[in-house]
């Protein structure tokens, strides 16, 4: 009976292998009305052309700056890039915790979190921040140009001029690193706090972009997909929940089915579900487990491990606060974590699935050879996630051979061999 009642909470976070071809089919019409310039304006996906169209070639070099504002940490590279036979990118790096009063704060407390010397210009580079996602939401930065706010604030405190060559969102920049790498590296993906991708598409598909020869690097932003009621029949009620109480209510949908930042919230809801049943915790949840955010990633993570028994997984709930579970108990918080991270996996694998298949598409190909770079603390520490991922995208796109690629610091590194390949083809044009 209480199996029963168990599993008809959780069957609606149970998806099928037909429901997941339906998000990637709806995900690539999304890509579609997202790339045209007369759906774009109201598409969910904005799939933002990023001008990068050439990848390094090994004749970079020079020494570069980068600041890399990602979801967890803040970090400050170094980066050291030499061609010929020396051929290597070598960085150093001061990593920064993000505080949440900064993340929160004023936007000014954002732009200073750290000031560095400079570093040379080739172009004027423009990026206005359209929205705040991952629990950022520092005021005065939407709708604004975040390389002047950046240069004025560094500005007002040390009185000199930094030259911005390049803005990179973090999917870009993993791409980069993986493409020095692996050529065949022409999909970015990050799964940590929140999640994204970006791949090469063809420039005549970019609308938005007044040019037809070649390939360019698209971000997608595919965390806001659904944002346009595309994912509404697969929601739960508490997709629902997490939303509504999120800092963003209504957007970054798929985001919220996906990434660290949410995950473990889908989780507590869960567990307050079958408590309040009587299925769990003695039927009595504790203010704790009523408190927002503390099931972080990391502790999904652990609680999945296989080689955890069962008596640390009630150890790991103890340290949570969750003192009265039972061994029982952490039987079922096993089996939550684990349906709430496999549909998690499945989604995003969905979404790559579409990705990969376009690209294929656009180059008249029955079998496409590809590497996805990818990065995110999810990806990296969930003892499932990549595994899921990778049979559901081999499983969903069966014309495509897709292997995957772990990128370390790819932003800041990839930025800088952007910035590289600018400054060769400045170069090469002088
Ligand atoms: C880092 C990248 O390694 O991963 C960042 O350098 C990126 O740019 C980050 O944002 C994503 O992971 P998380 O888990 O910190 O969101
Ligand atoms: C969020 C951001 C996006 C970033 C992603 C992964 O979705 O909006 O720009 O790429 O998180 O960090």
């Amino acid at each position: 009976m209480q199996h029963a009642e168990r599993q008809r909470i959780l069957e609606p976070l149970r998806l099928g292998r037909e429901q997941l071809l339906e998000v990637k089919r709806r995900l690539e019409e999304a890509m579609e009305q997202g790339l045209a310039k007369e759906t774009h304006q109201q598409a969910s996906l904005k799939m933002l052309p990023t001008y990068v169209r050439a990848t390094p070639d090994g004749t970079e070099h020079g020494d570069f700056l980068a600041l890399d504002l990602g979801g967890t940490n803040f970090r400050v590279l170094l980066v050291r890039v030499r061609s010929g036979k020396k051929r290597s990118v070598e960085m150093h790096n001061k990593i920064y915790s993000i505080p949440q009063e900064t993340m929160q704060g004023t936007g000014e407390e954002v732009r200073l979190l750290v000031y560095m010397p400079m570093f040379v210009s080739v172009q004027h580079t423009k990026g206005i921040l359209l929205r705040w996602t991952k629990g950022f939401k520092a005021t005065g930065c939407e709708g604004e140009d975040v390389v002047t706010l950046l240069k004025d604030a560094i500005r007002r405190k040390e009185k000199f001029d930094l030259d911005v060559v390049a803005l990179v969102n973090d999917t870009v920049g993993t791409m980069m690193t993986c493409g020095y790498e692996d050529p065949l590296c022409e999909v970015g993906l990050i799964v940590g706090t929140g999640t994204n991708a970006c791949y090469m598409e063809e420039v005549r598909n970019v609308e938005l972009v007044e040019e037809d020869e070649g390939r360019m690097c698209v971000n997608m932003e595919w965390g806001a997909f659904g944002d346009g009621g595309e994912l509404d029949e697969l929601c739960a009620e508490f997709d629902r929940v997490v939303d509504e109480s999120s800092n963003n209510p209504g957007k970054q949908r798929y985001e919220k089915m996906i990434s660290g930042m949410y995950l473990g919230e889908i989780v507590r809801n869960v567990l307050l579900e079958f408590t309040a049943k009587g299925l769990l915790f003695c039927g009595k949840p504790t203010e704790r487990l009523k408190t927002r955010g503390i099931f972080e990633t990391k502790f999904l993570s652990q609680i999945e491990s296989d080689r955890l028994a069962l008596r640390q997984v009630r150890s790991i709930l103890q340290h949570l606060g969750l003192t009265s579970s039972t061994c029982d108990d952490s039987i079922l918080v096993k089996e939550v974590c684990g349906v709430v991270s496999r549909r998690a996996a499945q989604l995003c694998g969905a979404g790559l699935a579409a990705v990969v298949d376009k690209v294929r598409r656009n180059r008249g190909l029955e079998h496409l050879r590809i590497t996805v770079g990818v990065d995110g603390t999810l990806y990296k520490l969930h003892p499932h996630f990549s595994g899921i991922l990778r049979e559901t995208v081999l499983d969903l796109a069966p014309g495509c051979e897709v292997s995957f690629l772990q990128s370390e610091d790819g932003s800041g590194k990839g930025a800088a061999l952007i910035t590289a390949v600018a400054c060769r083809m400045r170069d090469a044009a002088k």
